[in-house]
């Protein structure tokens, strides 16, 4: 049960239901995680999957690391605790999404076990598919789009994830998407077969 403050009154019974709104919107509520080191493609193959389900019809939200962190999370860095206070502030707007009947479309390093964790527990364990974007850091790296790797490997970043921050492989994701070999229209073929849309 979450922790609620004193001397707040939390609304239970909404003349309005998640499935009320589901009904409107003819589909239901989902939270896609997609998890990953920095540059291995998340966001590409969101904004791609974005844009597919667009055409289909499917109504959905995008969020993504580097534009969360301009303005609702733009007071934190990169420490644990930083990043778990990103994650479940983002897990929490999910929450609320789902409850209006989004497809919530989540572009987040989110690199340990425990944070996915906390974000799978806010979210409910059915609302939440778990997409590992599983591109090996020699081919970030390589690619360096954002040049990150390269001050990292200098210094000028501390606690860049997989240079001297850990990632930590999701140990049971929903779909372990292998990227290497795939464009990005392939990855999300991939994704909406899993998801059977
Ligand atoms: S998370 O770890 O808290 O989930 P988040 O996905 O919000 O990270 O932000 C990651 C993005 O911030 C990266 O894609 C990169 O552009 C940028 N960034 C800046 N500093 C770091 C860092 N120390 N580690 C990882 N990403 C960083």
């Amino acid at each position: 049960m979450a922790h609620i403050p004193e001397n707040i009154f939390p609304i239970h019974d909404r003349s309005l239901s998640r499935e009320d709104r589901e009904r409107l919107l003819e589909q239901k509520g989902l939270c896609l995680w997609f998890t990953g080191l920095s540059g291995s493609g998340k966001s590409t193959i969101a904004l791609e999957l974005e844009k597919s389900l667009y055409n289909s019809g499917w109504k959905s939200m995008l969020l993504d690391g580097d534009n969360v962190r301009t303005g609702l999370n733009n007071n934190l860095g990169f420490s644990q605790e930083d990043r778990k206070e990103n994650i479940r502030r983002i897990a929490e707007v999910n929450h609320l999404m789902i409850e209006a009947g989004l497809i919530v479309l989540n572009s987040f390093v989110s690199p340990t076990e425990e944070i996915r964790s906390l974000a799978r527990e806010i979210v409910g364990e059915k609302n939440f598919k778990e997409v590992f974007v599983n591109t090996p850091l020699e081919i970030c790296e390589a690619r360096d789009v954002k040049g990150l790797y390269k001050k990292a490997r200098a210094g000028e970043i501390k606690n860049f994830t997989g240079i001297d921050s850990p990632f930590e492989t999701p140990e049971k994701p929903f779909l372990d998407l292998k990227t290497e070999h795939k464009t990005p229209q392939e990855c999300v073929e991939e994704i909406l077969n899993a998801l059977k849309l």
